[in-house]
């Protein structure tokens, strides 16, 4: 199983729709075993697939770390596309947070991996969708991924708060994770616009993280999806998102070199 995270510390840039449309595409167009998990106590990534609700989640897995892989089990839910499963979350994760924080007993960066690395054969692919914070959930997150991709809005581009999230994921990956990849930057709600294209050559031109080929226009089948609550592809699979969300994902892959499926 691979582990691929999407973050960054700002709202509204684009996080959980990359991640449930890239999860939803290695499922169904890839045909990979594909865990979503929904790192964020807004829920929105299981609002997506319409699986919110008050049953056990991500928090369940932060709260205890003494659960086997049929605790783990227990709390994946399908989510009626194939191949795509999906461990939702709730304000429960936000409670998770507070009690993981205030925990000095154990190794409170590892509890997610810990849990996920029990399912790690039933899968190909982890994706695991994060909310806007620097908190012990993201800390969690870090540590459990492989990967790391950052969606970035060019109207709101900033390179401080790119700056921070670039030296957390170097701290995580010096101190508890060095496997981690940082794989890059893609924009979202993209326009081809003077102002835009700017902003792009500027973030190439930085060296601050790889850039990828790949941007995601503004579309409103996007928010039109996430109120249907389907997947872009299958609400709109010929509207320039889903098949941006498509190129995305194949130029992930081909960086993972799981395009072949050498990975189990
Ligand atoms: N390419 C796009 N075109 C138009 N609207 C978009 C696009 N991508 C995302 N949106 C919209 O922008 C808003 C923010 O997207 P999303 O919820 O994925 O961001 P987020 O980074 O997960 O936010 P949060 O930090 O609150 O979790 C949503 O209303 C979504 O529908
Ligand atoms: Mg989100």
């Amino acid at each position: 199983m691979r582990t691929l995270a999407v973050v960054n510390l700002k709202g509204g840039v684009g996080k959980t729709v990359s991640a449930a449309n890239i999860a939803h595409i290695l499922a169904v167009y890839h045909h990979k075993k594909v865990l979503l998990v929904d790192g964020d106590k807004q829920g929105s990534a299981s609002r997506y697939f319409g699986v919110y609700g008050e049953q056990d989640g991500t928090a369940a897995l932060l709260l205890d770390d003494t659960l086997d892989a049929e605790g783990v089990e227990r709390v994946i839910y399908r989510t009626g596309c194939k191949g795509l499963d999906i461990i939702t979350s709730n304000m429960e994760l936000y409670a998770a947070d507070r009690a993981l924080f205030d925990r000095d007993d154990m190794d409170t960066a590892r509890v997610l991996f810990g849990a996920l690395d029990l399912v790690r054969n039933d899968y190909d692919f982890c994706i695991i969708d994060n909310g806007p914070a620097a908190d012990t959930v993201t800390l969690n997150v870090l540590t459990a991924a492989d990967d790391v991709l950052i969606p970035i809005r060019p109207d709101e581009f900033s390179f401080s708060g790119l700056l921070d999230l670039v030296e957390q994921v170097d701290a995580v990956r010096e101190s508890v994770n060095p496997g981690l990849t940082l794989r890059g930057a893609f924009f979202t709600h993209w326009q081809n616009r003077e102002p835009f294209k700017q902003a792009r050559q500027s973030l190439e031109d930085s060296g601050i993280c790889p850039v990828f080929q790949t941007a995601i226009s503004y579309n409103p089948k996007v928010p039109e999806s996430t109120l249907e609550e389907m997947p872009l592809c299958a609400f709109a699979p010929r509207s320039w998102a889903a098949i941006q969300y498509k190129k995305l994902t194949a130029e992930y892959l081909a960086l993972t070199d799981l395009s072949k499926g050498k990975e189990g």
